[in-house]
């Protein structure tokens, strides 16, 4: 690839280089990436590296590359029912409007139609990995895992832990049957797709007990067991997400100290495990959390529009604590990582304005501050991969990592005239250097499907505005 590339770094800083030429190797790895080649230049580049035949993807102005997506938190069943519920908060929520749809996906004909819509869509709205909640249905879940994994997108697929505080009709019949069901999804899904020495599967099995609430002890102890005895196994659930939900859960869990405690207590607390929410922890928790070096999923539109809070994220980064971004779909109403990242800087501007955050102190860099570009492209990059613990593999662009990326345009063509604006090209205040710099933030904040022309996911080009099945 030669043009444009946008690539994080870290919460504070990302490059921007106009003219790079990035190289990929037949596995779908990046070989080597120069950072400033002249347009005369190019072939002589080639050259020195042994690659005069090599195939180049030109850019064209208004189009650069970024790493793709990485979805820490959705909902694959809940899809049908986005954008409703927005009256509910979480328990009634889940009782009126998540569980009866959930129940529908013991109908593979059903699943399979609306998994494929759903993968489709997640793939075009630049997700190039996702954390994927199934539902308790084994059967179904393994069409998830299949259309996941025939479409080339990197994921995380799990099948819903829960028999108990559940509907009868969608409730698992005991302990001992869902960790049956999750030994079979898990031998299922890793004879998919074959693991190298260098990379992990594209599509993996991750345990999914689906709240502290709906587990009883004894299913999160064999739970614990099962994440122990296989410590490349990773971990999704929610936690403090809503304040009746963690009174429920100090009432069910008295042994424990906090709702925290009640993941911890089970062996459920690890450097591979995902906590969806963490909106309102108490400082014990988040100490523990840092100390066990668990990742936060922060799903800012599904805490608006659920009406939980906001999650003190500046503090969180203080802290040194692993956060990512999550689309949380159907509590979150889009698809989409550009509207998580959207609400994201929204959220932390509520803070900002409100000290939701922990108390600025001298030595806080994030806590009650706006989060600026390189944060919110950190996190929906880089944060999410170290959130799935695969940050060595995906997140940023750098040889040996697997190139999951995004062709951007912000070019008239795509035909979004919000993000092309009146003047051509693209204009902003911003000076020529930081151009590019100026096509990100306006792809982050009035980007849609339509600015994605490719994904890409392990070098293949498997979606986009441009791409045909
Ligand atoms: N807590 C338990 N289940 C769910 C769910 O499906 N969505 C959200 N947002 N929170 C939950
Ligand atoms: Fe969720």
């Amino acid at each position: 690839f030669y043009g444009a590339v946008i690539n994080p770094l870290s919460l504070t800083c990302y490059s921007a280089f106009p003219r790079c030429l990035l190289a990929v190797d037949g596995t779908g790895n990046i070989e080597w990436i120069v950072n400033d080649v002249e347009p005369h230049a190019l072939q002589d580049v080639l050259a020195a590296k042994g690659h005069v035949d090599a195939e180049v993807l030109a850019l064209k102005d208004g189009e650069y590359i970024m790493p793709g997506f990485i979805d820490t938190h959705t909902h694959a069943p809940q899809v049908p029912n986005m954008g409703t519920g927005g009256q509910y908060q979480l328990l009634d929520w889940l009782h009126n409007i998540t569980f009866p749809m959930e129940a529908k996906f013991s109908d593979l004909d059903f699943a399979q139609k609306a998994y494929k819509s759903v993968v489709r869509r997640l793939i075009n709205t630049g997700t190039t990995t996702c954390c994927y909640y199934g539902t308790l249905h084994l059967e179904s879940t393994k069409v998830l895992a299949d259309i996941v994994h025939a479409f080339g997108q990197r994921a995380f697929v799990g099948k819903c832990n829960m028999n108990r505080d559940s509907p009868p009709y969608y409730i698992e019949p005991s302990p001992e049957s869902s960790i049956t069901a999750t030994h079979d999804f898990i031998n299922y899904v890793r004879a998919l797709s074959p693991s190298t020495s260098k990379q992990e599967p594209l599509v993996q099995p991750i345990l999914t007990p689906r709240f502290a609430i709906s587990c009883t002890d004894e299913l999160l102890a064999s739970l614990g067991a099962l994440a122990s005895s296989d410590p490349t196994l990773r971990i999704q659930t929610h936690i403090s997400e809503n304040p009746s939900e963690v009174a429920y859960t100090r009432e069910l869990f008295p042994a424990a100290p906090h709702y925290a405690g009640v993941y911890d207590m089970f062996g459920l607390l690890k450097q591979n495990t995902v906590l969806a929410h963490a909106v309102h922890l108490t400082e014990d928790e988040v100490n523990l959390i840092k100390e066990r070096n668990a990742g936060i999923s922060h799903c800012p539109t599904s805490n608006f529009n659920l009406s939980s809070g906001i999650a003190p994220i500046g503090h969180y980064l203080d802290k040194g604590i692993k956060v990512g971004l999550g689309t949380d779909v159907s509590g979150g109403f889009s698809t989409s990582m550009l509207n998580a990242v959207q609400n994201a800087s929204v959220a932390s501007k509520v803070c900002a304005f409100h000290g939701r955050d922990s108390e600025p102190s001298s030595k806080s860099v994030f806590a009650s501050k706006p989060l600026q570009i390189s944060a919110l492209l950190y996190l929906a990059t880089l944060g999410g991969a170290a959130v799935c613990d695969l940050e060595r593999q995906i997140g940023s662009f750098s040889p040996g990592k697997s190139f999951d990326a995004l062709l951007v345009s912000v070019r008239e063509e795509t035909g979004n005239s919000g993000i092309w604006g009146l003047t051509e090209p693209p204009t902003t205040t911003l000076t020529p250097d930081k151009e590019l710099e100026g096509w990100l933030e306006r792809f982050l904040f009035c980007g849609d499907d339509r600015n994605i022309e490719r994904v890409y996911v392990q070098g293949r080009f498997i979606g986009g505005r441009t791409f045909h099945s």
